[in-house]
């Protein structure tokens, strides 16, 4: 099941319309999902389920830049929904996968009742990148730390990325 991950990734990347930005972004979030989840020692379904939700988790973002002008998390989790089903209409996985990945499409935006380890590694795998792409400050990733990370390879990366300073006191 492993090989279609890089059909989800061919696929995902023809139809981000070129955009770069995005492309990097996903691939990023993918690349941190995949170490995670090995380090933590995820079943074969949960690591599949994680890496395929990394990889589309944003797939929203045009649809949502052209109808509301911004990628306000919300929107984003609604208008996911029914474009990640349709994504994976055409790609060979388990019924109960597809659903699985999709309810973290739903999801990815949102810190409470976190239901797995796939969420919980995309969330903080979604993190260590906007952390960067975002340039935010020592003290909101910080907070972030101790607000919802719970991995430890997840808390590793954050702390050698950016610093001794988001430890916890
Ligand atoms: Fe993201």
């Amino acid at each position: 099941m492993l090989e279609n991950i890089s059909v989800i990734v061919q696929k995902m990347i023809a139809v981000s319309g070129g955009n770069l930005h995005d492309i990097s972004h996903f691939m990023k979030v993918y690349a941190f999902s995949r170490i995670i989840g090995l380090q933590e020692g995820l079943p074969e379904t949960t690591q599949i389920t994680l890496e395929a939700a990394a990889v589309i988790h944003d797939i929203a973002c045009p649809l949502c830049r052209e109808k509301y002008g911004d990628t306000n998390g919300k929107h984003q989790e609604q208008e996911g929904i029914p474009l990640a089903q349709n994504f994976l209409s055409e790609v060979a996985l388990p019924e109960e996968i597809k659903e699985r990945i999709v309810y973290l499409v739903g999801r990815h935006h949102t810190y409470t009742d976190v239901d797995g380890m796939d969420y919980q590694i995309l969330l903080e795998a979604d993190f260590l990148v906007n952390a960067d792409e975002s340039h935010m400050s020592v003290d909101t990733v910080k907070a972030a730390r101790n607000r919802f990370f719970k991995t430890t390879s997840g808390i590793r990366l954050l702390e050698s990325m950016y610093g001794k300073a988001t430890r916890k006191a």
